[in-house]
């Protein structure tokens, strides 16, 4: 190995200091370490304590990386108002969120209610057995399981929930010899991923024993082998719904299309991310803007909300629309059902200062609050995106909010802003066409004022 490459390996990184993580990575990895070290630690909180809390969240940390934080106001969800804040780096979204949610506003809001807040977890094991054998003796499981988990539930049994229902489910015919034990658990108003997962643990330590106390064997042998115990993301009977509805005459206000002929092409462009895997995921997509903003905003796991979404999304066999469109009796609605494993307490919800100011943002809501909050943003989000697809496109209105990036990237006086805005304000943006237009500007002669 060469020198060069080799110093960019190193041994008992994470044991460095934070400055020397970071004085380690900027003389190995930049051209100008002392501006780069100067640049990444400026993005440092001033108060160390701040700062430790978000060092302490992850592993190797060397700066803080930075996204807008937004607020999309006039949300009114089961007649209640709301400025929803959104944690996302993508321009336009904000902007859609907020315009659907006034759009709604004046049209009776959001409406939404929580069909289940179950979460499960699974122990892996493999035995050959008759499955027949295991729900025998599944009571005195349960009873097993509940006393030896009891240290640890003791504290959600208070706060009304815990442990559900434990069941065998057989995998046989998947993979044979594959078994699992399903548990089913109410975690409150927390997400509940650690206790979960430690009650999981605990559990298959039973199992085993309990499979060694019934002395449960298969013909001729005793390979009873747990292979893993983990909670599942895929939570569908976490689930909410959120729907906005009004009579078709009401859908005013759209740009170019009469109420009739906008419910239609709308209902049409539902339909199609119902029965096209190509345009259900871009849908799809622009729903989780929404989901995702407001989930990264309260601290809460973005990744296994997508997981789940997507996974709740194809369902049926075929991947599908999150949302759905009908248009009975006269009456546009158009709801969400999305499972949303979300907390308001612990985790990073507790930790970070920005999560809990956004859950005081939204009035320090319950897990179940949350999830309406939300369901209703992903909405509202893809009401926005599917109103501009069917009317104007979403370029027009994307472009415009881009352009703004786009200047200050080519580092435009104030002056040159305004005359790029005016210029390009019935034209159709693009970089190449604002970057000529720039240069062509500054070119022109500067002419003597009298
Ligand atoms: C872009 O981030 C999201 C959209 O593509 C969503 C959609 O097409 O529905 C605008």
């Amino acid at each position: 190995m060469n020198k060069e490459l080799s110093n960019k390996s190193v041994a008992g990184f994470s044991k460095l200091s934070k400055r020397g993580k970071l004085k380690w990575i900027v003389n190995n990895f930049f051209k100008d370490p002392e501006h780069v070290m100067k640049e990444l630690s400026s993005y440092w909180f001033k108060d160390e304590n701040d700062q430790k809390i978000i060092d302490g969240l992850s592993e190797n940390t060397i700066s803080n990386f930075v996204l807008p934080y937004s607020v999309a106001p006039n949300f009114v969800i089961n007649d209640i108002e709301y400025a929803i804040p959104m944690v996302i780096e993508e321009s336009s979204v904000v902007a859609a969120a907020s315009n659907a949610a006034k759009y709604w506003s004046t049209r009776g809001g959001f409406k939404a209610r929580v069909i289940s807040t179950i979460k499960e977890g699974c122990i892996y094991f493999m035995w050959p057995g008759d499955f027949k054998q295991l729900t025998l003796h599944l009571s005195d499981l349960d009873a097993k399981i509940r006393l030896a988990s009891a240290d640890i539930t003791a504290n959600m049994e208070t706060r009304g929930g815990g442990i559900l229902k434990i069941e065998f489910i057989d995998m046989n015919d998947e993979e044979p010899g594959f078994k699992k034990l399903n548990i089913q658990f109410d975690t409150c108003n927390s997400m509940g991923a650690n206790f979960i997962n430690s009650v999981l643990e605990n559990a298959a330590i039973v199992l085993k024993q309990w499979f060694e106390f019934h002395k449960l064997q298969a013909e001729g042998q005793d390979n009873f082998e747990i292979i893993m115990s983990i909670l599942t993301n895929y939570t569908p009977q976490c689930l909410v719904e959120a729907y906005v509805e009004c009579p078709i005459d009401q859908l005013t206000d759209i740009s170019g299309l009469d109420p009739v002929s906008f419910a239609d092409r709308f209902y049409k462009a539902v339909r199609i991310a119902n029965v096209d895997v190509s345009r259900a995921t871009t849908h799809n997509k622009g729903i989780f803007n929404g989901i995702d903003a407001v989930v990264i905003a309260t601290g809460n796991d973005y990744r296994a909300i997508e997981a789940c979404g997507h996974a709740y999304a194809a369902k049926s066999g075929q991947y599908r629309s999150l949302s759905n469109c009908t248009l009975d009796n006269g009456i546009f609605k158009f709801s969400i059902t999305v499972p949303l494993a979300l907390g308001t307490v612990g985790g990073l919800t507790t930790l970070h200062p920005m999560a809990k100011r956004s859950l005081e943002l939204l009035g320090n809501p319950s897990a179940k609050e949350l999830m309406m909050i939300v369901a209703a943003t992903g909405l509202a989000q893809n009401f926005g995106a599917v109103r501009s697809l069917v009317t104007t496109g979403i370029q027009k209105g994307h472009m415009r909010m881009h352009l703004q990036n786009m200047l200050w990237q080519m580092k435009v006086t104030p002056e040159e802003n305004l005359a790029v805005n005016d210029h390009f304000a019935d034209k159709t943006i693009s970089y190449a066409g604002v970057r000529d237009y720039l240069e062509e500007m500054r070119n022109r002669p500067t002419l003597i004022k009298d």
